[in-house]
């Protein structure tokens, strides 16, 4: 993979960080992009110290002429991105009567007009290399969870999404994949804890006792999967959906 140049987003903490931090590793050069510019600027130093290429990139996902200003900046920087890894997202959870639009809108628009529009900029490069790997952040949610109607649709929107890509780009060597992790220990996840009035410690052992493998899920886990799927040998896996979730799901 040493050739190859990935994108991240939502890659200034949590599981974002954690992708990009291993696909470094794996010898790709990275690009990190996120709302908190330095977050990822941070994230692009650490590759860097490490004798590695990244750059980090201020960019709403879910703005179009930001979007490909900041693919157009990667090609020049790093060269052309093959490798994305769409994994943007926010929560904006609440009961159905008390959800507001602009809570609808919002989760929408990051996850999957996000995912959307950096696919539709980075498939231009992919289709010119004959090379391209997609990764898809879904969720267990998207099996149904109480208190994210936005976010449940979402993340199932993502895998209908990546089915369709995974058909319309697969004669051009690009393959497109959806993870779906269960509890992983983010700040996501800790937020979660703080609007359900309970302490994150009694979170996550109240979700590990759920969980056959017994613990919760660490970003690392979602990064060994994004690095299997991006890999070359991983090039006859496509238009799946792996559930990360220490057991059954779907
Ligand atoms: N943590 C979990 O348990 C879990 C489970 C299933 C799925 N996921 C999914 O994995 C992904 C990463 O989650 P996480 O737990 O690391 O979350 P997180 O909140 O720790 O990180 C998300 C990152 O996305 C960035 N972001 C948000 N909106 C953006 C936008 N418009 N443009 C660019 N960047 C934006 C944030 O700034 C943040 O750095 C998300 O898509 C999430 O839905 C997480």
């Amino acid at each position: 993979m040493a050739d190859r140049v990935a994108i991240v987003t939502g890659a200034a903490r949590g599981i974002g960080a954690a992708v990009a931090q291993r696909l470094a590793a794996d010898g790709l050069a990275v690009a990190l992009l996120d709302l908190d510019e330095q977050g990822v600027r941070d994230g692009a130093d650490k590759i860097v110290a490490g004798g590695g290429r990244a750059i980090g990139l201020k960019v709403d996902v879910a703005d179009e002429e930001q979007v490909n200003a900041a693919v157009a900046k990667v090609a020049e920087q790093l060269g052309a991105p093959t490798v994305l890894i769409n994994n943007a997202g926010v929560l904006r959870d609440n009961l159905l009567f008390k959800m507001s639009a602009s809570d609808w809108d919002t989760v929408m628009n990051v996850h999957l007009r996000g995912a959307f529009l950096m696919s539709k900029a980075v498939q231009a490069f992919q289709t010119k290399e004959g090379f391209g790997r997609i990764v898809n952040l879904s969720s267990t949610s998207a099996l149904g969870n109480r208190g994210q109607a936005n976010y449940a649709a979402a993340k199932a929107g993502l895998q209908g999404f990546t089915k369709t890509l995974a058909i319309e780009l697969g004669k051009f060597g690009v393959t497109v994949n959806a993870i779906a992790p269960g509890f992983i220990v983010t700040e996501m996840t800790k937020a979660t804890a703080e609007r359900m009035k309970i302490s994150f410690e009694d979170l996550v052992n109240g979700s590990a006792a759920a969980i056959p493998v017994a613990r919760v899920g660490q970003p690392e886990d979602i990064a060994h999967t994004a690095s299997f799927l991006v890999s070359e040998g991983a090039g006859f896996v496509s238009g799946q959906v792996i559930y990360v979730a220490g057991g059954p799901k779907d």
